[in-house]
């Protein structure tokens, strides 16, 4: 079948043609005579207009009587109308009823608010916002690929069951092959949880960054593109439970390296969509965030900025009157400091680097004050964080002293030290969270509407 976009681009080609077009109807209207209907495919959200002529189609009594939702395949010829309301129209030659719909059908021709279609997940996609929003998603998916792939990195596939907590922020969720009834127990009677797995311990990754440097060590350039879970309880706008992220792992790249690579990528991928679904994102500056176009261009044309957690701190903590949390040097950042910096500082995204070693993960390359890492945070007007990174720790003795230090099981981890004992290097790499960047590039502002089916606090319904 044609696809409706493939009509709009290519009209004046197939003016006169025959097509055969499959699709849902948006709108019907049955003057007796003769009738109209939308079509929409879902391969762009232009409609298609049918022309129904009641002398043309020997089942235009059963055509006309469709309701909103009902899924047709229509035959007819392409004719232009130039100076109507849609450049185009198909005069149908035929129409067969795939599925019909029914007048209670949820989505009829008005605007629906985001938090009422959340509670049709199975619907939504067929709405304009929705399908907008997940063709930017497949083209941002493609966008990655394309970019780490022209440039030499391998695509790694790395594990979603897994016994090590790349972050150490317990928020892994358990996956369990025990017999509920019956259990295995410690010594002093409760459940043995060490044994989840066949006998071993497992969880649902993370992250795939400890995989990746595996793979780094032997390939140079990787990355890994794929599902994470965290198990935290945050019922925020930017946080799921499950979500993709983007994890690129660099051999003999120190930490500007991988700020270079990080702002090259996003960039990439804001022109690549800009280009390749500029209706969408019209679409999304006209209905859902006005500066929208003017913002993607101008952030794919100028330098991120770029600081020290330490200068950051002293420019936040100016403005301490203006924040819930007070911010001093050794503070996590919240999402407010974050955004305070990202909109009134800079108005721009910027690179935040070299954070206390308390606050950040076992991994990270210590700097030579002792006290910070080489980790980078990239925020972004509106959301705050979508990227974590970092330099790693490639010295054996500093990265098990640190080992020592968390109390972590040194025995877990023997086999990342082992990269550290066998032609260690250094190496960097980051994780952008692919549903942040979705909602970057699109202005929406809850992540539970660029996920296909959001899995947040509570909710696994569809
Ligand atoms: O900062 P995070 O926790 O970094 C890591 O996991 C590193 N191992 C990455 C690496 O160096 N390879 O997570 C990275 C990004 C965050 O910046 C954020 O965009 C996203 O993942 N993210 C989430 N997105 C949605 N929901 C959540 N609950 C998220 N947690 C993190
Ligand atoms: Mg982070």
């Amino acid at each position: 079948y044609t696809k409706i976009a493939a009509i709009y681009a290519d009209s004046e080609t197939l003016s006169g043609q025959t097509v055969t077009v499959g699709g849902w109807v948006r709108t019907i209207r049955d003057m007796k005579q003769f009738g109209f209907l939308e079509l929409n495919d879902g391969s762009c959200f232009k409609n298609l207009q049918v022309v129904m002529d009641a002398g043309v189609l020997s089942n235009y009594a059963e055509i006309a009587a469709q309701n909103v939702g009902a899924a047709l395949v229509v035959t007819g010829a392409v004719v232009l109308t130039p100076g109507a309301k849609q450049p185009l129209e198909l005069k149908a030659a035929s129409i067969e009823v795939e599925g019909t719909s029914t007048p209670d059908y949820p989505l009829q021709k008005k605007r629906h608010s985001p938090e009422f279609l959340r509670t049709i997940q199975h619907l939504r996609p067929r709405t304009n916002l929705f399908s907008a929003a997940f063709r930017v998603r497949s083209a941002a998916a493609f966008a990655i690929h394309q970019f780490f792939q022209d440039r030499g990195f391998v695509y790694v596939h790395t594990p979603i069951i897994t016994a090590s907590d790349c972050e150490g922020a317990g928020e892994m969720f358990r996956v369990t092959t025990l017999d509920p009834k019956n259990p295995p127990l410690t010594e002093d009677g409760q459940v043995d949880f060490s044994q989840d797995f066949f006998g071993k311990p497992a969880n649902l990754t993370v992250s795939g960054q400890l995989n990746a440097e595996n793979f780094a060590m032997a390939f140079g350039d990787v990355y890994t593109f794929g599902p994470t879970f965290r198990a935290e309880n945050s019922n925020t706008q930017r946080h799921a439970a499950e979500f993709w992220m983007i994890e690129p792992e660099m051999a003999f790249c120190d930490l500007k390296g991988d700020m270079d690579v990080a702002e090259a990528m996003i960039k990439y991928v804001l022109r690549y969509v800009m280009n390749k679904c500029p209706d969408e994102l019209s679409f999304f500056n006209s209905f859902v965030d006005k500066g929208l176009l003017e913002r993607l261009e101008h952030v794919a044309s100028s330098d991120f900025g770029r600081v020290s957690y330490t200068e950051a701190v002293e420019i936040l903590s100016k403005n301490n009157d203006q924040f819930d949390y007070q911010v001093f040097w050794g503070c996590d950042l919240q999402t407010e400091h974050e955004r305070y910096l990202t909109e009134q500082v800079y108005q721009k995204p910027v690179f935040v680097t070299d954070y206390p070693k308390e606050i950040k993960a076992f991994y990270m390359r210590l700097n030579d004050d002792n006290k910070t890492v080489a980790a980078t945070d990239c925020l972004v007007p509106g959301i705050g964080e979508i990227i974590g990174g970092s330099q790693r720790e490639e010295r054996l003795e500093v990265l098990e002293r640190r080992i020592q230090e968390l109390g972590m099981k040194p025995e877990d981890y023997w086999w990342y030290c082992d990269l550290r004992r066998y032609g260690s290097c250094r190496h960097a790499g980051f994780g952008l969270g692919f549903e942040r960047l979705v909602m970057y590039l699109t202005g929406i502002s809850n992540i539970r509407d660029v996920l296909p089916h959001p899995r947040t606090v509570g909710n696994a319904e569809f």
